[in-house]
């Protein structure tokens, strides 16, 4: 049987990162509407424009991933994803080294509004190499520390997690077929890389394991933003 996800074209699975000011983000929202059908909303847009980003985003017809990256103690990451759901995010983060008790309090938080939201987690941050994690007191090597936490966000209930498509094939194996595994770090043929270093195409990446990739620049500082998000749909 086909996982939940799988019904419906890569196309509608990748997710847009807005990580602008208010501004250029409903501009390339309009650009976007009827083609796209989500949008990403990371710390920096949140933090200025509040839960209200949220709600135009769903007004224009997104499914808003709404990546705050949640790590707390339990009350308070259970509060913050019931306040996140209310805005009417479609997907959450928080990182799984919070622990099993933490994640399990945001899903039942999600449960208890009702709201259909996937929860993910962030297993290790793609930013950190062998010595800076090690400077954490994590003592195994970054496979493992991935893995385990991804097992630990299953135990707790999670929807699945965020990967570098690097990990989306071993992460398919350990998750199994429905959990939903978000990669960013992905560029079209002959894009740009950015500050990105170890890249996937889009079909690259789904055909890895991804259920959703995440795409910023390479659309977002297109000339045209729309055209490029079509390019990609294309290459599919
Ligand atoms: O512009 P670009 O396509 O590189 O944007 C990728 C998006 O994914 C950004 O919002 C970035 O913060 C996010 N991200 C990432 N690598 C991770 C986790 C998140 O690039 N490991």
């Amino acid at each position: 049987m086909l996982a939940a996800y799988e019904s419906i074209p890569r196309k509608d699975r990748v997710i847009v990162a807005l990580d602008c000011d208010r501004q250029t983000a409903l501009d390339l929202a309009k650009k976007l509407q009827g083609k796209a059908r989500w949008m990403k909303v990371g710390m920096t847009l949140y933090y200025a424009e509040g839960p209200a980003i949220v709600e135009i985003l769903k007004l224009l017809g997104f499914k808003v991933f709404l990546d705050l990256k949640f790590h707390d103690i339990p009350h308070q990451v259970s509060g913050a994803a019931a306040s996140a759901v209310e805005a009417g995010a479609d997907m959450i983060t928080m990182h799984a080294v919070g622990g099993v008790p933490m994640m399990q309090a945001a899903q039942e938080a999600v449960d208890e509004s009702g709201s259909q939201a996937d929860t993910l987690a962030i297993t290790v941050l793609t930013s950190m190499n062998a010595e800076t994690l090690a400077e954490t007191g994590v003592n195994r090597p970054m496979a493992e520390q991935v893995r385990a936490l991804a097992l630990n966000s299953q135990e707790a209930g999670l929807s699945g997690v965020v990967a570098s498509p690097q990990e989306a094939a071993m992460l398919r194996e350990v998750l199994g077929p429905d959990a939903l595994i978000v990669t960013p770090g992905v560029r079209p043929v002959g894009a740009d890389l950015g500050d990105q270093s170890r890249v996937a195409t889009p079909k690259q990446a789904f055909d890895s394991g991804a259920s959703h990739i995440v795409i910023g620049r390479p659309i977002t500082q297109a000339d045209d933003p729309a055209a490029a998000f079509d390019a990609i749909a294309a290459e599919l």
